[in-house]
This record gives C-alpha cells, sequence and structure tokens, in this order.
C-alpha cells in the first residue's frame, strides 16, 4: 500500500475523550472512529488488524478441531424464553421489535442459538465430540461504555461451544480450550494468565478467565509471580490427547492466580510474600464448562448406547476479539505510539522515502516494495511528498515494528536503513539485505491474510 493513497486519517492533538493509552492511540492512529458510544467504525488500519486477529483466533480454533460456522446477529425472543434468560439479561439485552410484532433482539452470546443448532441436527452420541464457534459481532448496552473497544456495546467475539456426552468429556474439551487459547495470546504478542473465576450461579470450578496485566485493567487481580514465568512456546501438542492437554492445565492453573471474585486471602497468604502480587488486569477471554444448564432446559438431548435419551454436556469460551486491539496496545507502546508485535502488525514494514521526487530514492523505494511483496510481504510505502520528521512520527505512531529508510545520501553509499520500532536501533544494509532481514523475521511470525 502506497500511504498517498491510503485512508489514515491521523489526529495531530490528544481526543480529550480517551482516558486511556491504547483508546487515545486507536484514536490518534486512525483506527476507528466512534459513532455513538460503544459503536464504532473500524477505519482501514484499525480494520486490518482486527482481521489479523481473526484470522489467528481462526487458525487455532481450527487447529485444536474445533469447527467455524456463523450465526447472525439478530435472534428470536423464543429461544431466551425457552432457557429462561429473556427476562434474567435484563438492559444489558437490546431488544428489537419487528413489523410483525416479533420479539427479537441483538444477539449478546450464542448459547440459545447453537443448543437450538444441535437439538435440530444431531440425535446420536455417536455424533459427539462436537465443537462449534462462530466469530461475530455482539451488543450489550453496557451501563458505563468506556475504553473504546475495550468496553464497547457493539464488539467483535469469538464464542465457541462444546457438545459431549459425558461431564469427563466435556472436561476435555475444555483442556483443549485452554490450550488453544494459550497458543493464541501468545501468537498475538500476548501474556494471558488463566485465572480461576466466578462461576456465577450456576457455580463450579471449571471456568478460568485470561487477563492480560495492564495498570488500566478493569479486573483486580492477586497472583503468583511464578505464573508470568510461564509460556507455552512452540512446544507441539496433539489436542486429542486428555494427558497432554490435561497436563498443561495442570501447569498454568496450579499457582495462585484468581480474580477478586474468587480471591481468597487465607490461600494468597501461602504463597511466599516476595512472590504476591496484587495488580490488574484486562479480561481478553474465558472459558467455563457448565454442564446440561442449557441442554436440560431445551431439551438437547443425544442416544446413548443402550437407547436411552441423555442431555448433553456443554461448556462456551469466548474470546474478545475487538477487546484484544486494546489489550495488546496497553501491552505493546512507548511516548511516540504503538508497537505492533509481529504476529498483528497491520503491514510487516514501512518504507520511509526521504526524499520523494530524487530519481534513484523513488526507484529504490519501488524496488524494495515490490521485493517484499513478491515475498508475501505486506509493506506501507511513505510516497508523500512530506518532510522524514513527519514521515517518521506517523510511523512511530502507527506502530509498524520495522521500517526501512531509504534516502539518497545512503544509496550513494548502496545502503538502506532498518529500524526496529521497539528497540529505536538502526542498522546500514543493502537492499537486498534488508528485504533478506525482513523475511526472515516474519518466518517465525506466519500470519493470516491481510486486508
Ligand atoms: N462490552 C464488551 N466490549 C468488548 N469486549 C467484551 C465486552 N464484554 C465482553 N467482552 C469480551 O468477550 C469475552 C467473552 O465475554 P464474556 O465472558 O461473556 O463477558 P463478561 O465476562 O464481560 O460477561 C470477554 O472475555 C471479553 O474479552
Ligand atoms: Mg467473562
Amino acid at each position: 500500500m502506497r500511504l498517498s493513497r491510503y485512508f489514515l486519517p491521523v489526529l495531530k492533538e490528544n481526543p480529550s475523550e480517551a482516558q486511556i493509552v491504547s483508546h487515545r492511540l486507536m484514536l490518534r492512529a486512525g483506527m476507528i472512529k466512534q459513532s455513538s458510544a460503544g459503536i464504532y467504525s473500524w477505519l482501514p488500519l484499525g480494520f486490518k488488524v482486527l482481521k489479523k486477529i481473526e484470522g489467528i483466533v481462526h487458525e487455532e480454533q481450527m487447529r485444536a478441531g474445533h469447527v467455524p460456522m456463523l450465526m447472525p446477529t439478530i435472534q428470536p425472543a423464543e429461544l431466551w424464553k425457552e432457557s429462561g434468560r429473556y427476562d434474567d439479561y435484563g438492559q444489558e439485552m437490546l431488544r428489537i421489535t419487528d413489523r410483525h410484532d416479533r420479539d427479537m433482539l441483538f444477539g449478546p452470546t450464542n448459547e440459545e442459538m447453537i443448543t437450538d443448532i444441535f437439538r435440530a441436527h444431531v440425535n446420536s452420541y455417536k455424533d459427539l465430540p462436537l465443537t462449534l464457534y462462530h466469530i461475530q459481532w455482539k451488543f450489550r448496552d453496557e451501563i458505563r461504555p468506556r475504553f473504546g473497544v475495550m468496553r464497547g456495546r457493539e464488539f467483535y467475539m469469538k464464542d465457541g461451544y462444546n457438545f459431549d456426552l459425558t461431564k469427563e468429556d466435556a472436561l476435555h474439551a475444555y483442556n483443549r480450550h485452554l490450550v488453544s487459547y494459550l497458543r493464541t495470546y501468545e501468537r498475538m504478542g500476548l501474556q494471558a494468565i488463566p485465572m480461576r473465576a466466578d462461576g456465577g450461579p450456576i457455580g463450579g470450578d471449571y471456568t478460568h478467565e485470561f487477563l492480560v496485566l495492564a495498570e488500566t485493567g478493569e479486573s483486580e487481580v492477586f497472583y503468583d509471580s511464578a505464573v508470568t514465568d510461564l509460556s507455552f512456546g512452540d512446544r507441539e501438542i496433539d489436542y486429542d490427547s486428555v494427558e497432554q492437554c490435561q497436563g498443561v492445565l495442570e501447569e498454568f492453573t496450579t499457582k495462585y492466580a484468581r480474580t477478586d471474585e474468587t480471591h481468597d486471602e487465607a490461600l494468597f497468604n501461602e504463597i511466599p510474600e516476595d512472590r504476591r502480587r496484587v495488580a490488574r488486569g484486562i479480561e481478553v477471554g474465558q472459558i467455563f464448562y457448565f454442564g446440561t444448564k442449557y441442554s436440560e432446559s431445551m431439551g438437547a438431548t443425544v442416544q446413548t448406547g443402550d437407547g436411552k435419551p441423555q442431555p448433553v454436556h456443554m461448556g462456551s469460551h469466548g474470546i474478545g476479539v475487538s477487546r484484544l486491539l486494546g489489550a495488546i496496545i496497553e501491552a505493546n507502546h512507548d511516548d511516540s505510539g504503538i508497537i505492533w508485535p509481529e504476529g498483528v502488525t497491520p503491514f510487516h514494514c514501512g518504507i520511509v522515502n526521504l526524499k520523494q521526487g530524487d530519481e534513484a530514492a523513488d526507484a529504490a523505494c519501488d524496488d524494495l516494495y515490490k521485493a517484499l511483496t513478491a515475498a508475501g510481504l505486506d509493506p506501507l510505502y511513505d510516497d508523500r511528498k512530506e518532510r522524514a520528521g513527519g514521515k517518521f512520527a506517523t510511523m512511530d505512531l502507527i506502530g509498524l515494528p520495522w521500517r526501512i529508510t531509504v534516502g539518497p545520501r545512503g544509496l550513494k553509499n548502496g545502503v538502506v536503513e532498518l529500524t526496529s520500532r521497539r528497540s529505536g536501533e538502526s542498522e546500514e544494509l543493502a537492499p537486498e539485505a534488508a528485504v533478506a532481514k525482513i523475511v526472515e523475521i516474519y518466518e517465525a511470525h506466519p500470519s493470516p491474510q491481510g486486508f
């Protein structure tokens, strides 16, 4: 993409409505525009990152054997009346009446709808296990939408649902989700710590929230600092192996890590004092086993081997796809702007032409652009007639991890400059060597095809 042809409405001034850094930077970098409270348009740069994140979520869900599909945003109220949640959900649910006076709603989540699909098509235990998921817009009429995409009213969420014959099988599905989530967040350059959460009225020990530590997080969290040393890394995992998935769950959830809802002061105080941490975190996902709550109320049963109908064991597992942009920026920025992790960056690198109109500089930039594109990468070429300082400031603000700077003086010596956004370090090298280095860097961060 050439910047002169792109739509990147950056703001020079700090928007006064933004209270936290991620919201401020998303507005300044021209990623989003609010249309009403908690509802945003995704401008090209924001849309690109959203789709990258969505792509990683898809890849990791499919790797775990979960099946993608898509349910509508608008749901009939009947389903929610069946489960009993139509009244319970309260004012967060946006209720709609169509022209025939039918009660509809904009879905805040999809347990009822997926259970309805399941009961219509699955009758036998032989069709289990099954995990279906989708990534779809949700609406919750939050009383206090704030912090930009972090707590929106309309937001993009991955929600997956497992259907299993027994509790034991459903717990394997739970563990599988935990493993796939660890991989997902790490690919985005995030550490998201599974913390024991509150099961709400259904209760039970089987729910974990994934929290990214950040001062601006809405949740208070308590943990053993040893949990921050854990990382999933690039280990191989067999998602069908009950032992392997259980092993990962134990590794990542045995040390103390809880949100304020389940915090237990006595247990916390058993941790050596120098390892006790009280901090804040952003909830970027949650996994939940809830047994037969919906399958019983909505009649989602399968025939077992001896022909008896049995309600299936279910769980639901969510990832806050749009919230993740905010969380990633909270964890990756400096005074000059965003610093995208390689896995989610909107463009792989920037090309800055120091002297637009200079024949040699223009030609070198064109060659770099072609070479990077031919290697399957997606560069952003700042080809505007602007001062170098302004070009650097824009690149720093939008946070591309790598920048190649091209100027007539360097070209005389056969070199361009390659700069890391994160470290600020630069090196001079031949244009071909710069391309080779960027190609090599991104081999370690395969990212889904962008927009
Ligand atoms: N209002 C919101 N805006 C943006 N993301 C949200 C919002 N509410 C929930 N999410 C994201 O969706 C994920 C799954 O939702 P869920 O656990 O049902 O939400 P909650 O815990 O707020 O009830 C959450 O972990 C969070 O990352
Ligand atoms: Mg939650």
